[in-house]
C-alpha cells in the first residue's frame, strides 16, 4: 500500500521533500497533496503555450465584458491589481510585479511573466535578464531610472503575477491581465511600444507569428482608437539562453533609438 503523508517517517519526509526540490519544486502552493495522475472530471480551460497563436486573429483582443476603463490612473490601476482576486496567480504569488520606471516616458516595454525574482522583489525584469536588459537599454541612452521622459522608459508585464512553478499561464490568466495591460497603455500614453518577446507581440499585435519572425519590423497598434508604433524584440532571458542572438536585439534597439530620435 501506498504510505500517506501521516504514516511517512521524518527520513521518507526529507527524501520526498529533496526529491520535489531536485525535480524543481520551489515552493509550497497547497496545504494537501493532489493526485495529477487523476484525469480531471471536467475538461480544464486549454492552456495556451507561451510563444504560441494568441487565438483570435484580430489585433489586441479583450474578454467579453472586461473592462478596466474605471481607473484613472496607474496608481489607481496597482492599487486595483492589489485587490484583484479573481485572479488565482494571485493566490499563489508572493508579490503583485506591475511596472517600474518612469510613467512620463516616451518608451513603454512590456514584457511577458515574472519568474522568481520579479516575485520576490514585486518589479518587472529584477533579476538577470533584467541587468541585461538595463546594459541593452543604456547602450542607446535609455534608462528605466531617467527623470526626463527622452531616456526615461516605463516597464510592464503582460501577466502581473508569477505563475507557480513558472508554468504558462492559462488563457484565462492572461485574459484578466489584458484589460489592465491595455488600460496602462492608454494612461501612460507611450510614443512607442516595444513588446519583450513572443507573448507580449503577440498579444498587442494579434499575430501568431514567432518572434523572430515578429522582431525587428515597426507594426502599428490600435488601443483604444490610438495608433502606435509597436517594435518586437527578443526577451532579454532569451538571450542569455542564445547570446548568439545579441546582435540581432542590438539591430532593434539601434532601430528604437532612429525611431525616437526621428519624432
Ligand atoms: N520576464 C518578463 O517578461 N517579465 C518580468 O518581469 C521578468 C522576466
Amino acid at each position: 500500500m501506498d504510505k500517506t503523508q501521516n504514516d511517512m517517517t521524518p527520513h521518507d519526509a526529507a527524501e520526498a521533500l529533496r526529491w520535489l526540490s531536485e525535480m524543481g519544486a520551489d515552493e509550497i502552493i497547497g496545504e494537501s497533496t493532489v493526485n495529477r495522475l487523476v484525469a480531471p472530471a471536467a475538461k480544464a480551460t486549454p492552456a495556451v503555450a507561451r510563444g504560441t497563436a494568441a487565438p483570435a486573429a484580430a489585433p489586441v483582443v479583450v474578454a467579453p465584458g472586461a473592462s478596466a476603463t474605471q481607473y484613472q490612473s496607474l496608481a489607481e490601476i496597482r492599487a486595483a491589481l492589489e485587490g484583484f482576486d479573481a485572479c488565482p496567480l494571485k493566490k499563489t504569488a508572493t508579490k503583485l510585479c506591475y511596472a517600474d520606471g518612469n510613467p512620463q516616458a516616451r518608451v513603454m516595454l512590456v514584457g511577458e511573466v515574472p519568474d522568481r525574482d520579479e516575485d520576490i522583489q514585486g518589479q518587472p525584469f529584477a533579476g538577470r535578464a533584467g541587468l541585461l536588459l538595463d546594459r541593452m537599454l543604456a547602450a542607446v541612452g535609455l534608462s528605466r531610472s531617467a527623470q526626463d521622459r527622452e531616456s526615461a522608459v516605463f516597464i510592464t508585464n503582460t501577466v502581473f503575477w508569477r505563475p507557480p512553478g513558472n508554468r504558462t499561464p492559462t488563457e484565462a490568466e492572461f485574459q484578466m491581465c489584458l484589460p489592465f495591460l491595455l488600460r496602462t497603455i492608454e494612461l501612460q500614453k507611450p510614443d512607442v511600444i516595444v513588446c519583450l518577446g513572443v507573448t507580449s507581440a503577440q498579444r498587442l499585435t494579434g499575430k501568431p507569428d514567432g518572434i523572430l519572425k515578429l522582431r525587428g519590423k515597426w507594426v502599428t497598434t490600435n488601443v483604444s482608437g490610438r495608433n502606435i508604433p509597436l517594435l518586437p524584440t527578443l526577451h532579454p532571458a532569451y538571450l542569455l539562453r542564445q547570446p548568439a542572438h545579441k546582435r540581432l536585439a542590438w539591430r532593434d534597439m539601434l532601430m528604437l533609438r532612429q525611431m525616437l530620435d526621428a519624432h
